[in-house]
């Protein structure tokens, strides 16, 4: 049986990590803090305590981090996986980054006979808690066929995109349209409150019809409740919308909708939201319309 190694155990590696786990695979740890190390070790994984450590001890390596320099420090830096994996394995980096730096990773790992997948993910921690991810692949075919029955443990629409880089990019398209569905379901509530309608029945309403979409289905009566926990934050969807603007700057296409809820998301970070979900973004939408939701 193929070790995998798992890197970066927050709110979506951790769940992640256990469906890799009970399906049966030998699986090495690692993660900035402790707490979720200890809860994998006591489930039956192995802990290391460096990204090079993991790499030595196993075949297929994955990466669940913030932002690109995450990554990069990771996989290139000190004590990294690049000092310590073998020629012939796989590294995977499942985060959402730049495709640009996803190029240039694959490029330094393939100077040491190693396979490089961006595989990024949509689906939320619910997605990763239940492995009904969807897994949006770059790289090289034959690489990404070997890494299949890993994949499989975490997802269900699996898709092969291109070369490296392409799975990041297929995941800055996800991005586009659920930054302007978010920016819709805001819009949609705050309009049903400000009319004297429960915004909870319109959302069921019109729900489940030509407006329905994950946003408003799942984050909009979240916004009605206030409650702000996250399963998506904003500090990484300010990132994604970074890294949007980065890659349509380089294509010379001009998004103006996106660019628009980038302002917004980062106006919401700014305001202390960071590390709140991103259906907060109803906030600063309210005090635009000096409106809260919920009230006369
Ligand atoms: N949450 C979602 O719904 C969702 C959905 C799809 C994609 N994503 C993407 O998936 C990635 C991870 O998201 P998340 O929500 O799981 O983020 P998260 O909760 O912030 O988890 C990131 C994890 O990486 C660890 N980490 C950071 N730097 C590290 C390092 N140098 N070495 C080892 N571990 C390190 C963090 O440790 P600490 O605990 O010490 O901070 C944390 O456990 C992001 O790129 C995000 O955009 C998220």
């Amino acid at each position: 049986m193929v070790v995998v190694g798992f890197i970066g155990l927050g709110l979506m590696g951790k769940p992640m990590a256990k469906r890799i786990l009970s399906a049966g695979y030998k699986l090495v740890v690692h993660s900035r803090s402790s707490p979720p190390v200890e809860e994998l070790a006591n489930l039956g994984a192995e802990k290391a305590s460096s990204p090079k450590e993991v790499a030595a001890k196993a075949e297929i390596i994955i990466t669940m981090l913030p932002d690109s320099p995450d990554v990069k420090k990771v996989v290139l830096g000190e004590n990294g996986i690049a000092e310590g994996v073998r020629p012939g394995s796989i590294v995977i980096d499942m985060s959402t980054v730049s495709p640009m730096v996803e190029m240039e990773i694959a490029e330094e790992l393939r100077k040491k006979g190693v396979e490089y997948l961006d595989a990024p993910v949509t689906g939320s921690t619910m997605g990763a808690e239940s492995g009904t991810l969807t897994i949006m692949v770059g790289g090289s075919k034959e690489a990404f066929e070997r890494a299949l029955p890993v994949l499989k443990t975490m997802g269900k629409n699996i898709v092969h995109m291109g070369g490296n880089g392409m799975g990041q990019m297929t995941k800055m398209c996800n991005q586009v349209a659920v930054s302007l569905n978010l920016l819709g379901t805001c819009e949609a509530i705050l309009l049903a409150s400000k009319a004297g309608l429960d915004p909870k029945k319109v959302i069921e309403v019109i729900g489940s019809g030509a407006a329905g979409s994950w946003q408003l289905n799942n984050l909009g009566p979240r916004m009605v409740e206030r409650d702000f926990r996250p399963g998506f934050k904003v500090e990484h969807l300010v990132k994604d919308l970074r890294i949007v603007r980065e890659v349509t700057s380089r294509l010379n296409l001009p998004l103006l909708g996106v660019n628009m809820v980038a302002e917004l998301v980062k106006a919401l970070e700014q305001h202390g939201y960071g590390s709140e979900g991103t259906q907060a973004l109803i906030t600063v939408l309210e005090k635009l319309a000096t409106h809260q939701v919920g009230s006369k």
